[in-house]
This record gives structure tokens, C-alpha cells and sequence, in this order.
């Protein structure tokens, strides 16, 4: 499947403004993505749980403006303009021109607002791209009115993961995969595709409970971070490795074996950073908290036979991972134990959602 079906139509409908809201869900990477080729290939295929509650919704007013030379637009963040956002949404506009032929016919005013604290350290980058770029497919369909549903997620996918790689991940619930597998009928590079098999009851309506430990800025930004496996001394077993992992996750997701999922999901999250302390140059993001937690979590699981288990994204905050049936219990031992390890107190209650919502 190539990029050319993503192509801009030329002969296209006119319009003049319009106004369009969608919200988009961040996810959490079960089987991660880390290295990426040009345009956004990633070097292995990877699968995330869409998430419910961590969300961005954008608001894009669209104008048309006399000229059609350059890109216009404006940022807002919560209600104030954000001009350290524009580099990237310009990066962004001029990766997506040719799959999109109205970029330069409008002024645009782009009104974005996360249900999670800016300043969480949780990536809003899945769920801000994908957000922006189901407002731009609203104005293709316009434009476009002949497409069909299916591309129409396809291409917003494949237009998110230009933004950001993982934002390929959040427009469907429950699981997505991205990123060409044998296993996975249809997957592809180029965008993500929902999990194509029935997932056992015990992963209905998973858990996750985010806990805010460093809500920094992250040390080092992503793209720094999928660069350094270009000269990686172990890059090419771990992509080998995740590979593997999906072909075993994508089993374990439908014979529901709580401790097969947990030593994946768990490993799958200390090899990331595995991954990054032995980069050259090398760096740590997780943080003495997040590994008190870890071992709390450790402890709990030897004490009660729970099947909480933990991930981790790019940065130290910790992903608590817990089957539906233990909301109460892993909650209260996530207060009574591991909140004082959370950067003031904070954290976020989470689970599995549907991607996707035009508001
Ligand atoms: O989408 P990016 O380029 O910010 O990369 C995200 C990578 C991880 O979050 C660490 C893993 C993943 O698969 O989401």
C-alpha cells in the first residue's frame, strides 16, 4: 500500500470557511515504537491501548485568504496563544502538503485544550496531532465529499503519523496496531490499524492509572530519542525482539494470560530504556520515584497475587496497568502506597476508550 493513494485530489469542491471540533485520546504503547526510518517508517511494529480520559480537543476555524502562498495560522493553548507551538505544526503542514491541497488557501486558528495538566509530562503529541488532523480530514471531506469512511481513517492516521509517529495510534478503540506485520492482516507503516482479532474479557475495559511523578519538561524530545538507534549498538535485536513481541502479544490478547501479558508489557517498558541508558550519548528519564514504584508494585503482586502490572513511556512518569476486576483493590493500594511517590500527590485514573469523537 503506497502513499499515493493519500495523494490530494485536484478536481475539488470549493469552500469558503467553515469551523470543525474533534477530540482525540492519547495512548500507552504496549509493544513500543522506538526508531524510526524517514517520514515517519517506524523500525519495528508496535500496539498501544487507546486511551479514555487524557484527551485533546481542537477547535480549527477555517478562512480563505486572498493569496495562496505560504501557510497561515494561529495557536491557541487553552485559550492563549502558544507561538512556541508553530515550528512544529509548521513541519507538520509542510510534511502533509502534498496529501492535502487546501493547506495554503486558508488562514487558520487553531484552538486546542488537553483534559490533562500541561504540565503532566504527559506527551500531548499523540493526541494533539491526531486531533489536528481529524479537523484537516473534515475539511478534505468537504472538499472531497466522495470518500468513504474507511479512508477517511486511514488517511487521517496516516496524516496523524506525520505529526507524530504514535499518533497513528489513537483514532480507534480498543488496541491499535501500527507498522507492517505477518500476524496483523492489512497493517501497515504508513498508518494504524485496529487489533483484527477478538480480545479475551480480561482485557475489557483495562486499567490505567497514571502516576505523575516528574512533570518537567522531558530531557530529551522524542525525535532526539528515535534518532539515537540509528547508531545503536543493539538496535537491530531490539527491533528484531518488538517484532517478536507483537507476534506474542497478539496471542496473549486473545487467550487473556494475565502473567505472559504482564512480563511483555513490563519488559516491553524497561527495554525502552534500556534502549535509551545505552544510547551514546546515553540518558536516563527515569527518576528515583519511578523505580520505588516499581518495586512497589513488585511486592504487591508477590503479596496478593494481583495482575497489576506497570509501563513506561519516554519519561518517568509510570503507566499502573490493571485488569477491570481489581479497580478497587489496586486503587487503594495505588493511595495507600504509591501516590506519596507522585509528584504532588497527582495522579490520573484511566482505561481503555474508543478513540476518536467529533464534537
Ligand atoms: O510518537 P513519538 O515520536 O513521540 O514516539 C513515542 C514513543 C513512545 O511513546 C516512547 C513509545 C510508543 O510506542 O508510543
Amino acid at each position: 500500500m503506497k502513499e499515493i493513494r493519500f495523494l490530494a485530489n485536484t478536481k475539488q469542491k470549493s469552500i469558503e470557511n467553515g469551523v470543525t471540533t474533534w477530540s482525540s485520546p492519547s495512548n500507552i504503547a504496549l509493544v513500543k515504537y522506538w526508531g524510526k526510518r524517514k517520514e515517519q517508517i517506524p523500525e519495528n511494529t508496535s500496539i498501544s491501548f487507546t486511551l479514555n480520559q487524557c484527551k485533546t480537543i481542537t477547535n480549527l476555524t477555517y478562512t480563505k485568504k486572498e493569496d495562496n502562498l505560504n501557510f497561515s495560522f494561529d495557536v491557541f493553548l487553552d485559550g492563549e496563544k502558544q507561538d512556541d507551538f508553530k515550528p512544529k505544526i509548521e513541519v507538520f503542514f509542510n510534511r502533509i502538503t502534498p496529501y492535502l491541497s487546501f493547506l495554503k488557501d486558508f488562514h487558520f486558528k487553531i484552538e486546542t485544550k488537553n483534559t490533562f495538566p500541561h504540565s503532566s509530562g504527559i506527551a500531548s503529541s499523540a493526541s494533539g496531532m491526531s486531533a489536528l488532523a481529524a479537523c484537516l480530514m473534515s475539511i478534505d471531506k468537504e472538499l472531497n465529499p466522495e470518500m468513504n469512511s474507511q479512508f477517511i481513517l486511514q488517511k487521517t492516521s496516516f496524516l496523524a503519523r506525520l505529526g507524530s509517529g504514535s499518533a497513528c495510534r489513537s483514532l480507534e478503540g480498543d488496541l491499535v496496531v501500527w507498522g507492517e506485520h505477518k500476524s496483523i492482516v492489512n497493517s501497515s507503516n504508513l498508518f494504524g490499524v485496529k487489533f483484527p482479532f477478538n480480545t479475551h474479557n480480561n482485557f475489557k475495559n483495562y486499567q490505567d492509572t497514571i502516576l505523575l511523578v516528574d512533570k518537567g519538561e522531558k530531557q530529551v524530545s522524542s525525535t532526539i530519542g528515535h534518532n539515537l538507534m540509528h547508531n545503536h549498538p543493539f538496535s537491530q535485536q531490539r527491533f528484531v525482539q518488538a517484532n517478536q513481541n507483537l507476534e506474542k502479544i497478539t496471542a496473549i490478547l486473545q487467550n487473556g494470560n494475565l502473567d505472559e501479558f504482564i512480563s511483555l508489557v513490563e519488559s516491553e517498558a524497561l527495554t525502552l530504556h534500556a534502549m535509551m541508558m545505552s544510547s551514546m550519548p546515553y540518558f536516563i528519564l527515569m527518576k528515583p520515584n519511578t523505580l520505588e514504584i516499581i518495586n512497589k508494585i513488585w511486592a504487591f503482586r508477590k503479596a496478593t497475587n494481583s495482575k497489576v502490572c506497570f509501563t513506561l513511556d519516554a519519561g518517568a512518569n509510570v503507566h499502573v496497568l490493571y485488569p477491570e476486576s481489581e479497580k478497587d483493590s489496586v486503587l487503594q493500594f495505588i493511595k495507600n502506597e504509591l501516590v506519596v511517590y507522585c509528584q504532588n500527590g497527582h495522579y490520573i485514573c484511566d482505561n481503555i476508550g474508543k478513540g476518536l469523537e467529533q464534537l
